[in-house]
Parts: C-alpha cells; structure tokens; sequence
C-alpha cells in the first residue's frame, strides 16, 4: 500500500469514529436536551423544573435517562398517555410510591418529559 492510501484510510476511520461519538451523544434525549439550552431551553422553566423533579425524584429508580435500574422498569418506549402517566405519578403503582407533592403545571411537564425520552 502507498503512503497515500494509508493516509487516506487514517482519514476515513478517524471520520467514521467522530460520526460515531457524535451519533451516540445524540441518541442520549435528555442529555441532548439540557445541553441545547443555548438553543433556546431557558424559554421552557417548567420544562427545566420537571427536568429537576424527575433528577431528585426518580432517576434513583429509574434511571438518569429512564434507562431502569436495579429491576425497576425502563421508562423509555413506555407506551403509556401523558395521562396514565400523571396518574401513575400521583398514585403510585404496586412498588412504586406516590408523589402527591408534584403538582400542576410541573406534573404534566414531568409526564411530557417522560413521553420524551
Ligand atoms: C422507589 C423506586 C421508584 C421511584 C422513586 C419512582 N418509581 Fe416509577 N416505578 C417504580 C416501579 C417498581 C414501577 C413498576 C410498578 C408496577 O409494577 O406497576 C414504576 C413504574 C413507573 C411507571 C410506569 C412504567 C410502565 O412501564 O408502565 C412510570 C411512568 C413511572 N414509574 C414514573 C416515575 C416517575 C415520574 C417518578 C418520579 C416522580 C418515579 N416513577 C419514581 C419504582 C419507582
């Protein structure tokens, strides 16, 4: 192989690993999102605030990024309204305790934000 088509390989691979490092910070939603605030996020506070609400609440159980953990369910792909979501918030389901503190309008944001990820 000549020196050119050598360079031209360490090229193309550094590229494809940026694309790949760049895909995977994209695929991460809420991270995306909270690092878009240049872009706009400090327009939504009760999105912010139910950004907060689900840190100090339930990313404990379910995850940072509703990924689930220690065999609590994954929150993302949920197949559940904004609705039965609100509900689920303020009632509690089976091992998961009620949040009767979280009211509106930051409720529905937490729920919207769940839908979100
Ligand atoms: C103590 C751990 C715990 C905490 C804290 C917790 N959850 Fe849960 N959550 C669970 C468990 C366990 C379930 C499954 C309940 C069941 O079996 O129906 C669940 C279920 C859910 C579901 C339904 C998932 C589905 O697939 O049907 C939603 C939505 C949800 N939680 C949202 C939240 C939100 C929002 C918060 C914070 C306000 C929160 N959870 C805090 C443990 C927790």
């Amino acid at each position: 192989m000549d020196k050119k088509a050598v360079i031209f390989f360490a090229v193309l691979i550094s590229l494809a690993l940026a694309l790949i490092v760049l895909f995977k910070v994209q695929t991460d939603p809420l991270e995306n999102f909270v690092s878009s605030e240049s872009a706009g996020f400090q327009h939504y506070p009760e999105l912010e605030k139910a950004i907060i609400l689900y840190q100090k609440n339930c990313n404990t159980c379910h995850g940072s990024f509703g990924e689930g953990m220690s065999g609590n369910p994954r929150l993302r792909e949920i197949k559940l309204t904004v609705d039965q979501i609100k509900t689920i918030i303020r009632n509690g389901q089976d091992e998961m305790p009620a949040f009767p503190d979280i009211q509106e309008p930051e409720l529905s944001r937490l729920a919207e934000l769940i839908k979100y990820f």
